[in-house]
């Protein structure tokens, strides 16, 4: 007896000593965790700024300015997180990657341990860079060339060009979108595993990657004018655009007898739904309602993980819908109720952050000018005689 608690007792002040050492709540491995080195601007251009890819490049700049990656340093959410977390210098590796953007400062790690980041002052930074979060630089350029996906004998550009096959892969966006947990947490897969996922899915076998489905197929020239070609449209849509979220499922309804049931399906998104960001919870109601309209009954499906973050991480639930995973929410209709004809109404909600974590942000880290952060996707509606 008193050896179990001995045990018990070294082993809590282990895991408490593991998670005051390491604030931090990941691990990063060697691409993500310094962020790109420094990059001088390619012969032929003036800049790195995404504007002056988009003097030529129009329609690529159009879309990229739309989405999240060019608002991954300007993003209201990411700014207050950033402030929580005492703006912690390995934030800025993933949501303003290059060099050129990180700060004043550059991070070096004392005898290679994450852990402890030692930093010195950082000449080529430039704050308007920064600003433009996940720049086209960012993914494009390294040592004076830019890199695409296609080689470069077939193009007649007015900058360096070379071929790189991360482009056409998963590699390229899995440095940002697999974020491993650190070491003494207990997590069933990473703080973000979205990359895990889609490995763990059918999709792979099927030759689908991220950009099969974020990046749509188009034929148009690169610069207007010139050659068309089979394009990549960076859009890159996810959690913040309600259509997206509503490709994810398709909902089904059956009637047998006296029984309803409403299937849902994760049909449409190649990892867990909802995915990334663990903040991240969605909510499926399905009513069942007579002809007038009165609600006679309800369902709903809560969908999230539930994390403890402190003092140790651990995961106490995981219920989201995997890849083609089918839940089902069913009704059972009442003698009095069975040949009057009704009808189920079925709702999605997605939630980009819960409304504490929105208070405590609001209050404490400067969160304003956002976004909804509850919206409804998807509304449904099936005719029991029709079933
Ligand atoms: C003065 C016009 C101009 C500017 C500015 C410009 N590009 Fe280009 N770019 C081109 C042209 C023209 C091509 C080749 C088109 C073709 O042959 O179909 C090209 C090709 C490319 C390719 C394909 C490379 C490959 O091997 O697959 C990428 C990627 C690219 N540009 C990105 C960028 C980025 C990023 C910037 C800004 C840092 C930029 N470009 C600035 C005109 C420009
Ligand atoms: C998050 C990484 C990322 C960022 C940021 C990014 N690109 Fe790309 N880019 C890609 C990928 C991936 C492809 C290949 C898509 C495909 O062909 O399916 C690509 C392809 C291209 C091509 C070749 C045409 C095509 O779609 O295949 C051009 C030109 C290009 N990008 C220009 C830009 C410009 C200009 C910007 C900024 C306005 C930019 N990119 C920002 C990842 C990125
Ligand atoms: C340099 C790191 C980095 C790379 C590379 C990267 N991403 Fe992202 N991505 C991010 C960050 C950071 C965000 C979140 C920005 C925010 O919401 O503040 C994000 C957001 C997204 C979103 C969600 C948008 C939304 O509405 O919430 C999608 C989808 C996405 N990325 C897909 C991709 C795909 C596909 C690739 C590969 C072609 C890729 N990303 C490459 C860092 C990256
Ligand atoms: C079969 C199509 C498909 C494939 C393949 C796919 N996605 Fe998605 N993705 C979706 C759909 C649909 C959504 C919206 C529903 C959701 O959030 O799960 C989405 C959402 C996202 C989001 C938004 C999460 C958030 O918090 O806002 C990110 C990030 C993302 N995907 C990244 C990726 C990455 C990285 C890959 C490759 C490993 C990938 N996706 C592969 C369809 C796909
Ligand atoms: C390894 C890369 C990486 C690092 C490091 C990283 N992030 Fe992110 N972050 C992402 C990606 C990828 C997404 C998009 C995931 C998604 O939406 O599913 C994201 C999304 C977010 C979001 C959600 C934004 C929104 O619009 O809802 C916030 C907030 C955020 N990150 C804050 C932080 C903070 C604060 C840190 C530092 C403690 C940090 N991130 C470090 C890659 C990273």
């Amino acid at each position: 007896m008193k050896k179990t608690l001995i045990i018990i007792v070294l082993l809590a002040i282990v895991l408490l000593y593991a998670s005051c050492k390491q604030m931090l709540i990941y691990d990063l491995g060697q691409t993500t965790a310094v962020g790109i080195p420094y990059q001088e601007i390619p012969q032929g251009l003036s800049s790195l700024k995404a504007e002056t890819c988009g003097a030529c490049h129009q329609a690529i700049y159009a879309e990229w300015r739309t989405t999240m990656h060019a608002a991954a340093y300007t993003d209201p959410f990411f700014q207050a997180y950033w402030r929580k977390d005492e703006y912690e210098w390995s934030c800025l590796t993933c949501h303003t990657p290059l060099e050129n953007q990180l700060q004043q400062r550059i991070v070096q790690f004392k005898g290679g341990d994450f852990y402890q980041p030692q930093f010195t002052a950082n000449s080529g930074f430039d704050p308007e860079l920064q600003q433009e979060g996940i720049t086209c630089a960012a993914c494009h350029v390294r040592d004076g060339i830019i890199y695409g996906p296609y080689p470069a004998d077939q193009l007649n550009a007015p900058h360096p060009v070379a071929f790189d096959d991360r482009f056409l892969s998963e590699r390229l966006c899995l440095d940002c979108h697999e974020v491993p947990a650190k070491p003494f947490s207990f997590l069933q897969s990473g703080i973000c595993g979205t990359g895990d996922e889609w490995k763990d899915g059918p999709y792979i076998k099927k030759g689908y990657r991220c950009q099969t489905c974020h990046m749509p197929e188009v034929t148009r020239p690169l610069v207007a004018g010139q050659t068309s070609r089979r394009n990549g449209r960076h859009l890159w849509r996810g959690g913040h655009s309600a259509e997206q979220v509503a490709k994810a499922l398709t909902i089904t309804a059956k009637r047998q007898e006296k029984t309803i049931k409403v299937s849902i399906t994760n049909s449409g998104a190649g990892h867990n739904f909802p995915t990334g960001d663990p903040d991240r919870e969605v909510f499926i109601t399905a009513r069942l309602m007579n002809k007038k309209g009165t609600v006679l009954q309800t369902k709903e499906l809560h969908i999230r993980r539930i994390i403890i973050w402190k003092p140790i991480m651990i995961e106490l639930s995981d219920n989201r819908i995997k890849p083609l995973e089918t839940r089902t929410l069913s009704f059972k209709i009442p003698n009095w109720l069975s040949d009057q004809p009704l009808t189920v109404e079925v709702e999605g909600v997605y939630q980009i952050l819960s409304e504490r974590a929105r208070k405590k942000l609001e209050a404490h880290y400067g969160l304003k000018d956002y976004p909804p952060i509850r919206y409804s996707f998807m509304r449904k509606t099936f005719h029991t005689d029709a079933l």
